[in-house]
């Protein structure tokens, strides 16, 4: 019924009335503005435009979500939109998946929600259209945010959900951060999987009807962050319409794309509600994490360099998001449990000389851990291993010239600990389900486990100078029990946790706003924006083998910066050495992000060592561009058993390019006569000289091409030799 009302309102063109928003105009264009015809809101970035409609019935419609000029789609989208609200609730035709499900009091779990009122305010200084929508019966009151993030053609969105009932309690059963629109099309998705040691593996598939879930139940994250990219089916590449997101949650979280027959693509994305039940007393309310949410016309290229600038500007914690991130020593791959004082500061000596700059200890410093199942819990130093605590080491680090970081697993406790043998009940348990498990998972949700916590790690930050704390955990949730929650909040626990994981995190930072904080979670099972927005790096997998690395990383690329990807020179799966590539190689796939080290340098000859010293210092060098320029990726190793990255900087005045080749081509062969003989740079001055040399050969004068021409022409493949790589620096050239 309401098609053609709402059809006529858009075929009438739209009316700004600019002067109602507060946040200034850019370009003459305001970020968000109110329309009178349609009446609705249109919230506008470099180029993207959402609009959102009021009906006269008083529903808001989530009418566009594209390119900045939208005007060809109106008649369209008034087919379909009226379909599915901007807040899809359970209640009414169930044409749409709900991003809220609620149950009131007397039992009714039907919603029905109607526009009460908008407006545009500032959150964290940008602008942010604010809809205020109130059940027709009930006194429940969501709102629904949009926050502008201009610059990237980024949105975040997220919903606060209100118990305004003076005596009622209403349960929340479902609550997403988002939802999204997109055209009648056929889509493709293009998502990142992973297991432990084969995290970040990047998959394309159409998007056929019905629903498709990618969801994490066991707070690993999937091994990947909760991330997308979609694009209509037969686009790709550089070019090309792409909506992406990625979410800003650490626990279970749940991406939903619903593609209608013959219709269009609702995505959702929020925390996963499985097993989990939010109770509203009245008053009270309950607020989602964000969904970031983009479109470019500039392909997964685009996507990829919109977000991760997005990620790199705005979301890192602020303390640290402009520093270099420095090139780290990390032990334990080296010596795993087995260290102590001597050896260590032996280690720290040979890491100075080659031009580390953060001195790690890894797991086994602490009282009782003698194997990986005891002694996690008690955050104290092993006097026997470090018979002057941490201090003599920490000294000697900081004479040497480094700043000194420390591994920490706050969240877990092996059942071999004096704090499990104290606290029994304070771990995530059934009493009727005994576990066999030796290492348990910490109830955090509960204040005395949050309180012996933040107490431990302060004592430890306090006590000893450390500028660096690698936050791991290795566990999976499983029998999530709290036997003595309060009455009725059993199933809030997993939100409840991941609440004060982020209250601990936070409230560390502010007590210690130097300290760098890394996330590690058994490799990479922790990466997302809720805890990137907390945390300054990731370990991204334990399988630092350097061609399964090739994979990873530039999986992992595909939805972060660089300047979070720590990646170490060693060449294990797991703890097992595999056969060796060269030193060169494992620097030059190590150097893709954050440079590290993590073999055993006491067993380096002297020109492993000097080769080290050469490549670190190089790496310092190119360091702003890899840690903050923008990255093409110019070959994928999915797609050939090349890869090749490019890393300009924010005036493409210079780049610096890392090509990589697992396997021999055979000369003549096919693969050789199919264009891959050449390189195609991006991102460069077409008119501007550049000089294109060799970055390890200090002699190598190098060639000089316009940027036109590196762009369109390109470069000779620069390698030919199974597990070769070189590192080409583009400079301006006169
Ligand atoms: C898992 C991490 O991924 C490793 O880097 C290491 O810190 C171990 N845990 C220590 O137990």
């Amino acid at each position: 019924m309401l098609r053609s009302p709402l059809a006529k309102f858009l075929m009438t063109g739209i009316s700004l009335f600019a002067a109602f928003h507060p946040a200034a105009a850019q370009d003459g264009v305001p970020p968000i503005a109110r329309t009178r015809s349609p009446d609705g809101w249109l919230v506008k970035t470099r180029s993207s435009t959402y609009q959102l409609v009021i009906t006269a019935g008083g529903t808001v419609v989530p009418a566009f979500y594209g390119p900045g000029e939208q005007a060809g789609y109106q008649k369209r989208n008034a087919e379909w939109t009226t379909r599915i609200d901007e807040v899809p609730v359970r209640g009414g035709f169930p044409f749409k998946t709900p991003a809220v499900e609620v149950v009131f009091a007397d039992g009714v779990r039907n919603l029905d929600l109607k526009y009460e009122h908008g407006e545009v305010v500032r959150v964290e200084g940008s602008p942010t259209l604010k809809i205020t929508l109130r059940d027709t019966h009930y006194p429940l009151e969501v709102v629904s945010y949009i926050r502008d993030l201009r610059e990237f053609n980024v949105l975040e969105k997220w919903m606060v959900i209100r118990n305004l009932d003076k005596k009622n309690e209403v349960t929340v059963e479902n609550a997403m951060s988002g939802s999204i629109v997109l055209p009648k099309n056929q889509y493709t998705l293009t998502q990142l999987a992973g297991k432990p040691l084969n995290e970040f593996q990047l998959y394309e598939s159409l998007l056929s009807p019905g629903l498709k879930v990618l969801e994490n139940k066991t707070f690993k994250s999937s091994f990947n962050p909760p991330w997308f990219a979609v694009r209509p089916y037969g686009s790709g590449g550089t070019q090309g319409p792409v909506w992406f997101g990625s979410l800003h949650y650490s626990g279970n979280w749940r991406l939903e794309f619903d593609q209608q027959f013959d219709g269009p693509l609702q995505i959702l994305g929020g925390v996963n509600f499985w097993d989990t039940r939010v109770r509203l007393h009245p008053g009270a309310s309950y607020q989602t994490p964000k969904l970031a949410v983009g479109y470019t016309d500039q392909g997964l290229e685009g996507a990829q360099q919109d977000l991760t600038a997005y990620i790199r500007k705005t979301v890192l914690p602020e303390a640290h998001r402009e520093d270099p991130r420095p090139v780290i020593f990390n032990g334990y791959y080296a010596s795993a449990l087995h260290i102590n004082e001597s050896q260590q500061i032996a280690l720290a000596r040979k890491a100075a000389r080659i031009g580390v700059e953060m001195f790690v200890v890894d797991d086994g410093w602490f009282k009782g851990r003698e194997d990986p199942n005891s002694g996690l819990g008690d955050w104290v130093v092993d006097s026997v291993k470090f018979p002057h605590g941490l201090t003599a080491l920490i000294r000697e680090v900081n004479r040497l010239g480094m700043q000194f970081g420390i591994w920490v697993e706050p969240e877990n406790l092996d059942m071999n600990s004096d704090l499990f043998r104290a606290h029994p009940d304070w771990v995530l348990h059934d009493p009727t389900r005994p576990s066999t498990a030796k290492r348990r998972m910490l109830n955090l949700a509960k204040p005395e486990v949050y309180d012996y916590l933040l107490a431990s790690l302060t004592k430890l930050l306090r006590e000893n100078d450390i500028a660096y704390l690698k936050w791991d955990q290795n566990n999976f949730l499983s029998a999530v029990g709290w036997p003595d929650a309060p009455k009725g909040e059993e199933r809030a626990v997993l939100v409840d946790y991941i609440h004060n994981l982020y209250r601990l995190v936070d409230t560390l930072r502010k007590r210690f706003p130097n300290v760098w904080f890394e996330s590690c979670s058994s490799g990479g099972g922790r990466v997302d924006l809720g805890m990137m927005s907390r945390m300054d790096l990731a370990w991204i997998s334990d399988n630092t083998y350097a061609l399964n690395r090739l994979f990873i990383q530039y999986g992992y690329l595909s939805a972060m910066p660089a300047s979070t990807m720590l990646s170490f020179v060693v060449d294990k799966i797991g703890n097992i050495y595999r056969p060796a590539t060269s030193l060169d190689f494992r620097f030059d796939v190590a150097m893709m992000g954050v440079l590290g080290i993590s073999d055993n340098i006491m067993n380096w000859s002297k020109s492993d060592l000097a080769l080290a010293a050469r490549k670190i210092a190089l790496y310092k060098q190119i360091r702003p561009l890899v840690q903050k320029g923008t990255l093409y990726r110019l070959v994928s190793p999915f797609e050939t058993n090349r890869e090749a990255l490019q890393y300009v900087s924010s005036d493409s005045s210079s780049a610096v390019v890392m090509a990589y080749q697992m396997a021999k081509y055979l000369p003549q062969s096919q693969l050789s006569s199919r264009g891959s003989e050449v390189l195609r740079l991006r991102g460069l001055k077409p008119s501007a000289r550049y000089r294109v040399s060799r970055a390890a050969d200090t002699g190598d004068s190098g060639t000089v091409h316009e940027g036109g021409f590196l762009m369109q022409v390109g470069i000779g493949w620069p390698l030919n030799t199974e597990d070769s790589s070189v590192i080409l620096r583009i400079t301006p050239a006169a």
